[in-house]
């Protein structure tokens, strides 16, 4: 049997240690916003897209520790969207982590600027020498064209665009899907999709897994939703009713919780199918999908 937990913790010490290494130091009259994007970063959470980048590499044969600047490049932009996420403007949330969220600690201009500076410098530790040199600048180019676009407009920012403009507004799962898939799904699936090109796999494993993280990344937001419904603030390290508070468009709330697991528990098998041209390679990436599903965090 694989054990995730301790795979888990053993990828999470190594992906804290290199962003621990990779960050900028505060120093200088910049100082304070270094402070308040290592702050957010060192928080904590659960480093889902690093550890997906890296089993993704592992699933076709490359080597995952060469990759520890994508790694932190996915972390940095993650948490930057969580910052921006969690601002009055946005969600309005005063707890992340565990603990009180940027703004609250900075105030809003240093947090809009933290989430501001860990965005651009994912893109500087994309373009690092360790990188280039271990995976050579073509992978690295079709990488960063893959990060950029569920990044930005294409991805991650037009979902949160969509999230913010349906607030209060009736949507159907089209629309809901649309929302989740761009918002969290886009990361999720690029984080899977570096993984398989930095780890020189071929067109077919790329495709493969590109569809399992699409799957997965919208299970992963599926799953959020429900959390905000019928999870423990103390375990989520987040505020629960956030959801509620800002009549978000969420699973929960259009089709109920019985057939949001429902959902979910669909996706995973979807994710899950994906894989079966892999063998024990792909069991991490196997063992993570139904942790996404199941998790009570
Ligand atoms: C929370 O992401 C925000 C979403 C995109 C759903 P995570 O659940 O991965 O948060 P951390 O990184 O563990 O804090
Ligand atoms: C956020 O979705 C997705 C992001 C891109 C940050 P949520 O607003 O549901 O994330 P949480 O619940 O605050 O972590
Ligand atoms: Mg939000
Ligand atoms: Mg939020
Ligand atoms: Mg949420």
């Amino acid at each position: 049997m694989f054990d995730l937990k301790n795979y888990i913790q053993e990828r999470k010490e190594v992906i804290d240690k290199a962003l621990e290494r990779y960050l900028p130091k505060p120093a200088g009259p910049e100082g304070k916003v270094i402070e308040a994007m290592r702050y957010s970063v060192s928080a904590g959470g659960k480093r889902v897209r690093p550890i997906l980048l890296m089993a993704a590499c592992d699933a076709v044969g490359g080597d995952s520790k060469e990759l520890l600047p994508a790694a932190c490049a996915l972390e940095c932009v993650h948490t930057y969207s969580l910052i921006h996420d969690d601002l009055p403007a946005m969600d309005d949330d005063d707890l992340r982590r565990g603990k009180p969220t940027c703004h609250k600690v900075f105030g809003e201009a240093i947090a809009i600027l933290a989430g501001d500076g860990l965005l651009t410098y994912a893109f500087e530790l994309m373009a690092h020498d360790d990188l280039l040199k271990n995976c050579g600048s073509d992978l690295v180019t079709k990488a960063i064209y893959i990060f950029s676009k569920a990044a930005g407009v294409s991805g991650m920012v037009g979902g949160q665009t969509a999230d913010v403009l349906f607030e209060g507004k009736p949507v159907d799962a089209e629309t809901l899907a649309y929302i989740h898939s761009h918002k969290t799904g886009a990361l999720i699936r690029a984080s899977v999709e570096m993984g398989a090109i930095l780890g020189r796999g071929d067109q077919n494993q790329i495709e493969r897994l590109s569809s399992f993280g699409t799957a997965l990344g919208l299970a992963f937001q599926v799953i959020d939703d429900l959390l905000d419904v019928v999870g423990d603030e103390e375990k989520l390290g987040k505020p629960v009713g956030s959801d509620i508070k800002n009549q978000k468009a969420t699973y929960p709330a259009l089709f109920g919780i019985e057939e949001t697991r429902k959902r979910a528990n669909e996706l995973k098998e979807q994710a899950l199918s994906a894989l079966s041209a892999f063998g024990e390679e792909a069991e991490p990436l196997r063992a993570i999908a139904r942790y996404v599903v199941e998790r009570d965090r």
